[in-house]
């Protein structure tokens, strides 16, 4: 079983960006963390890091996952290209976030991503990705959905 792991634009820059709203761990801390979790639930894992569009619709299209679980950041209120990415390929996908972006910004609560995905976790700091890749094994064995 195949997760692929998508982080957004900015998030490369984790740790020492707002700190107040997204914590002090690094993406790599993160990444290794989702790397643990993914093993002990028998996850074969790919992580990726991308501040393009394009790039983030190019990996969406291998399909080479049974899950996707992505953090599109600020692509989550922009991009109908992505979503149509997610739409089009038609594997599960998990929106995550690490801050809960109802409880921020107006503009923030619009997500053109929530719509084609099996669900969205916002608010849980970095274990928002673990939480995600529980609720991928539920779907990989047919508990939710
Ligand atoms: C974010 C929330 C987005 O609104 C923001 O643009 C991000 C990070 C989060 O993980 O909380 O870059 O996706």
């Amino acid at each position: 079983m195949k997760i692929l792991v998508i982080h957004g634009p900015n998030l490369n820059l984790l740790g020492k960006r707002e700190p107040g709203i997204y914590g002090s761990l690094t993406l790599n801390e993160i990444n290794e963390r989702i790397k643990k979790s993914a093993h002990d639930l028998g996850f074969e894992t790919s992580i990726i890091q991308s501040n393009s569009e394009s790039e983030i619709i190019e990996a969406i299209h291998k399909a080479d996952y049974d899950v996707l679980i992505i953090n599109p950041a600020a692509f989550t209120h922009t991009s109908i290209a992505i979503r149509d990415a997610i739409s089009g390929v038609g594997r599960p996908a998990i929106e995550v976030h690490i801050s809960n972006i109802h409880k921020r910004e107006e503009f923030r609560r619009r997500s053109y991503i929530a719509e084609v995905c099996v669900g969205q976790i916002s608010g849980f700091g970095p274990d928002s990705y673990i939480l995600a890749l529980i609720a991928s094994k539920n779907i990989l064995s047919g508990v939710s959905q």
